[in-house]
């Protein structure tokens, strides 16, 4: 293929066992012979290291001209230290949807047969880490707060953009998760912003529930086929959407989009895995799924499906998993027996 019909992509490798499910999902994209041109930069803790910024200006540039990007995880100091380079990518390029689909790919499993999608606002919220302190007498930091925003506007387009994708996939039931029993105002308007879209616009397209946040993550794990699609706020969709991943394998299988009006980062939903960093033994394909969202994204959806029958071959065909999954192969095994499912398939 000619360099000039290839698609630009900003490739992120990341930190921890970023560079090493990054090499993975690379080879199995050029096994596909998927039309990209990546634009390799560095964020987070190699942005630190490298460049002394998480989120250096050559990879806001490079983002800025391809729109698009594949990203490895990125470490956030907890506590003090920099500001999370996720966040900050969110909100430069007003990523406001983060899509995160889980889908059992092993059966047989603890929850067999899972498929649900957790949309979660991606901009507002508890998470935007407005966050002082007070201090009194001779504590600096007697007091912690944390300011907390959601805006109408900013709720009903990601409320609109999560009934749409419930439209356009055939999802039967959406259920809006708050907590608006306690957070009247902060969760109270999404809720209700919600419930006004949906009478105004959507109402008979599909079912429409109300879940407070508590009894939902009680309601996944008693009985997770209940629900469908979950729309929510920024920090309970970054909680449930790992609860949702331990229900189909574990954060190992759960990939992200992050999407604006102009704009979208693909990731996988898990972070730097610090524990296993360099061994070579993490599960490559949340990253993969991620991939192949991208490639949907794109408009090439058989690149996807291609990519995705591999990996359920991978899986269970040829029994090839990582030890996440309770196997016994390598990174690099679980790659080589992928990429040559997808070059036979
Ligand atoms: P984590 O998701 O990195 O790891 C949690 C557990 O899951 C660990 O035991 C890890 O070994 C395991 N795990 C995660 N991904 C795996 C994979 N692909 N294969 C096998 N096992 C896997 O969460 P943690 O430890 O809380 O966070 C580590 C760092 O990652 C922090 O600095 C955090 O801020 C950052 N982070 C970044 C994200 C992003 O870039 N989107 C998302 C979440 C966390």
């Amino acid at each position: 293929m000619n360099s000039s019909n290839l698609i630009p992509v900003t490739l992120i490798p990341g930190d921890g066992i970023g560079p090493e499910i990054v090499d993975a999902t690379l080879a199995a994209l050029d096994a596909l012979h998927a039309p990209f041109d990546w634009d390799r930069q560095i964020a987070g803790l190699g942005g630190i290291q490298a460049a002394g910024d998480p989120l250096p200006a050559a990879t806001l540039d490079s983002i800025r001209r391809t729109r698009l990007a594949l990203k490895g995880p990125l470490e956030t100091p907890s506590g003090g230290g920099y500001r999370s380079s996720n966040v900050r990518l969110r909100e430069e390029f007003q990523l406001y949807a983060n899509l995160r689909p889980a889908r059992t790919i092993i059966p047989g499993g603890r929850f067999d047969k899972i498929d649900l999608v957790v949309v979660r606002e991606n901009l507002e919220g508890l998470y935007i880490g407005h966050e002082y302190y007070i201090p009194i007498d001779d504590d600096p930091r007697a007091v912690a707060m944390a300011t907390g925003i959601n805006t109408r506007a900013g709720s009903r387009r990601l409320l609109e953009f999560a009934f749409e994708h419930a439209v356009a996939t055939g999802r039967k039931k959406v259920s809006i998760v708050h907590k608006a029993n306690i957070m009247k105002a902060l969760t109270g308007i999404f809720l209700e912003t919600g419930i006004d879209l949906y009478e105004r616009k959507y109402k008979g397209r599909f079912e429409l529930e109300t879940v407070i946040i508590d009894a939902c993550a009680m309601k996944l794990v008693i009985n997770p086929w209940q629900f469908d699609m979950l729309v929510t706020t920024n920090l309970f969709g970054d909680i449930l959407s790992d609860l949702v991943a331990g229900l189909v394998g574990g954060l190992g299988m759960t990939p992200g989009a992050n999407i604006g009006a102009d704009a979208a980062i693909f990731e996988a939903v898990h972070g730097s895995a610090p524990d296993i960093a360099g061994k070579g033994i993490a599960n490559p394909i949340a990253l993969m799924l991620a991939a192949a969202m991208m490639l949907d994204h794109c408009k090439l959806p058989e690149l996807a499906a291609r990519l995705r029958k591999a990996i359920d071959e991978t899986l269970n065909i040829d029994k090839v998993r990582t030890g996440d999954l309770g196997g016994t192969a390598s990174t690099a095994a679980f790659t080589k027996a992928l990429v040559s499912r997808i070059r036979t398939g």
